[in-house]
């Protein structure tokens, strides 16, 4: 039989596609270039099937979409009290590339802002690993949750480091209270690196199905991390994902989210789906325009707010 939910989206795409507020994102010049028209939400079931309309095909790089992705690997690699003592779990309510970290210890508030996620990736595989396979573990974990091998854009990546001053001077802050141990250009070269990771909306959807899914990747069967490592992640996403639009997106939308400054959006609702959409014009506090706009609808119409 076939499904209505590909009409669905692209009756849902329809409905936002004249919006044209907001800008690509500015301080990364390869993103600032983005065609801002790409439009496109996909959905994949704990199941493993997927419904999309509109550009779920187009790569676009992931950003800080990766960042609950790099947190479920920490805390798989290294189990939970070593990563919270370096990266809190409360929400800092400030934008996702302020310094935001506690003044005594220098923990970054949590791992979905830029300081707790630089933290966060040098707590990826074990402490022997050299800097590059660190990010090779990343890039194999991201791949894992999403069902195929994923790749960096040099690009971006590039284009990013020329001007991640303030990255840098987080990471420089970080270092000078001990949290990170490292060279700060180094940690920040590799988190860089895994913001840089090429996605469609449809990986995205599965990336979100297997959290949804307690872990296990819908398509391939992969028990990508511990069930335990999942609902850690989910809690996050749910009070940090969304930055300082957070308690806005958890009283109007209601599901774990992440957001990235490409104009990637996440949402998962254990259980039962990922959703990804894909718009690039981003409002103020980094979120897609659109992307917020088509979850709000999702969330209203199949009544997704888990409360
Ligand atoms: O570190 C940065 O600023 C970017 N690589 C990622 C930021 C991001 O995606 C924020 N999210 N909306």
């Amino acid at each position: 039989m076939r499904s209505v939910i590909p009409d669905y989206l692209t009756e849902a795409l329809g409905d936002v596609v004249s919006d044209t507020s907001g800008e690509p994102a500015g301080y990364i010049p390869e993103l600032a270039a983005a065609d801002p028209e790409r439009l496109g939400a996909a959905f994949a079931t704990v199941q493993g099937e997927v419904y999309g309309a509109g550009d779920i095909d187009t790569e676009f790089t992931i950003q800080s979409i990766s960042k609950p992705f790099a947190y479920a690997l920490a805390l798989a690699d290294r189990g939970f009290d070593p990563v919270l003592a370096k990266v809190g779990v409360e929400p800092s309510g400030e934008a996702f590339n302020q310094i935001s970290l506690e003044g005594d210890t220098g923990r970054p508030l949590n791992p979905m802002i830029n300081a707790g996620a630089i933290t966060t990736h040098t707590l990826v595989g074990s402490d022997d690993l050299k800097p590059a396979e660190r990010v090779e573990r990343v890039i194999d974990g991201l791949s894992a949750f999403a069902g195929r091998p994923l790749r960096t854009d040099e690009a971006v990546c590039v284009s990013e480091m020329e001007h991640a001053h303030r990255n840098l001077a987080i990471a420089h802050m970080l270092r000078g209270h001990d949290i990170l141990t490292e060279d700060p250009r180094t940690v920040v070269d590799g988190y860089t690196r895994q913001c840089s990771v090429r996605v469609t909306a449809r990986d995205l959807a599965m990336m979100a199905a297997t959290l949804a899914n307690r872990g296990v990747n819908p398509l391939s069967g992969e028990r990508v991390v511990p069930e335990p490592v999942v609902r850690q992640v989910l809690s996050v996403m749910f009070t940090c994902g969304m930055y300082d639009a957070a308690g806005d997106w958890a009283t109007q939308v209601g599901i774990p989210a992440k957001s990235g400054v490409a104009g990637g959006l996440i949402g998962a609702l254990p259980g039962q789906i990922g959703i990804a959409t894909f718009s690039p014009r981003l409002d103020r506090h980094g979120n897609s325009v659109r992307g917020v706009s088509l979850f709000e609808r999702f969330s209203s119409d199949m009544g997704l707010h888990l409360m």
